[in-house]
């Protein structure tokens, strides 16, 4: 999008002057405060809306210049409660757009059979009419039709803010999915900016006025906020959603206080010394965790005994920030890491966790002052 205005005939300005180069393959996502101008900038792209000045380019070709029937061929189209045809089963639903090119029957059908499972959809409910559905399961239907024709380009309208978070989580996460298995382009408007750091490779966000306040990756956004509006759209636990993005590789992990169910009073006693941890955690015989046993008491005692371990990290692949949370939420102020099967692989501090947070951001300070004498360099 180079320079794009949208003047409305009573002269509302909704999209002022933006400028934006929207990665192929990836999921770009716009989002800003109501009114600013999201919906008018998607519209455009698919010409439901003429820009009143500057152009838009596809694949370097002006969409002005495209008969607007192939236009929106190349691009599925989402909204917010899916905008299903009441009367039209699920299946009918999906195939909309392949009977319009002039599928077969047989071949619209296959197809929205196809889809129903990509969008994790039961095959059973094909035959249902959309009010048949909950909120979710439309919302699937609604990107399983957008994707019936196979288009490069999905244009998203705040598709899941209609459902609960729960439901809505589970949406993101099988977006991602599809993403990552169709490589599409993705152009998803919300005005939750958790979502748009989950679900975006690039966050725009806008300002009312539609002007562009930022363009980057969600991390950069959240270590450096270009001004005052984005920081306070960030809003509050802006510097522990950053954690998300470092992971918890580094970790210094201890096995010292890892004690197996049933060791001796003298191994107890070495395992103490050895790490001068207050707490011993204890394990079952398969290695995963019981609980913390408390100092001076002797692991091997009943479990009721033990406090509890909380909830462990999986170690190298969750982020600090899960690290962290685990720590804090641990009566005992260490989390416990396990691998992929729930085995026990150490356990760490919230002190050094913290040091491992410092060293994160002083090595992103450092990425950051070479990344700008880079650019400054080019
Ligand atoms: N047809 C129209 N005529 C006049 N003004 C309009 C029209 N459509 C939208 N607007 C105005 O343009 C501005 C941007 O609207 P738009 O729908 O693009 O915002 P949005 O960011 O999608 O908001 P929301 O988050 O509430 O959906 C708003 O001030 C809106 O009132
Ligand atoms: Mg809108």
């Amino acid at each position: 999008m180079d320079s794009v205005t949208k003047r409305y005939p009573d002269g509302t300005v909704a999209v002022d002057r933006l400028s934006l180069e929207i990665p192929d393959r990836t999921i770009t996502v716009l989002v800003g405060p109501s009114g600013c101008g999201k919906t008018t900038t998607l519209r455009m792209i698919n010409r439901m809306v003429e820009p009143s000045e500057g152009t838009i380019l596809v694949d370097g070709v002006d969409v002005q210049k495209q008969p607007v029937n192939t236009l929106r061929r190349s691009m599925g189209y989402v909204i917010q409660n899916a905008g299903l045809f009441q009367h039209r089963t699920i299946a009918d639903n999906i195939a909309t757009v392949p009977r319009l090119l002039g599928w077969s029957k047989q071949k619209a059908r296959a197809r929205a059979e196809e889809l129903m499972e990509r969008v994790g959809l039961d095959s059973s409910l094909a035959k249902r009419y959309p009010y048949q559905l909950s909120g979710g399961q439309q919302q699937r239907v609604g990107v399983a039709r957008a994707l019936a024709a196979d288009p490069p380009v999905l244009l998203m309208d705040e598709p899941f803010s209609a459902v609960d978070p729960v439901v809505r989580k589970g949406l993101q996460e099988e977006l991602l999915r599809i993403q990552g298995e169709l490589g599409k382009t993705i152009i998803f408007v919300t005005h939750d900016i958790d979502e748009a750091i989950r679900l975006g490779t690039k966050v725009a966000v806008m300002r009312t006025g539609g002007r562009l306040a930022q363009f980057a990756e969600p991390a950069e956004l959240l270590s450096a906020p270009a001004d005052a509006f984005v920081e306070d759209f960030l809003g509050e636990g802006r510097g522990v959603r950053r954690l998300s993005f470092f992971p918890s590789e580094g970790l210094d992990l201890l096995t010292e206080p890892v004690v197996a169910d049933g060791a001796t009073a003298e191994q107890t006693a070495a395992a103490r010394e050895a790490s001068g941890a207050p707490y011993l955690l204890v394990t079952d015989g398969e290695g995963k965790p019981l609980g913390w046993s408390e100092p001076g008491s002797l692991p091997g005692g009943s479990p009721e005994e033990l406090l509890p371990y909380g909830r462990p990290f999986v170690a190298g692949q969750d982020s600090l920030r899960v690290a962290l949370d685990c720590a804090v939420l641990s009566p005992t102020g260490w989390a416990v890491a396990v691998d992929g099967t729930g085995r026990v692989v150490g356990v760490v501090s919230q002190e050094t966790i913290g040091e491992a947070i410092r060293g994160a951001h002083a090595a992103g300070r450092k990425a950051d002052g070479a990344g700008r004498k880079a650019d400054v360099a080019g």
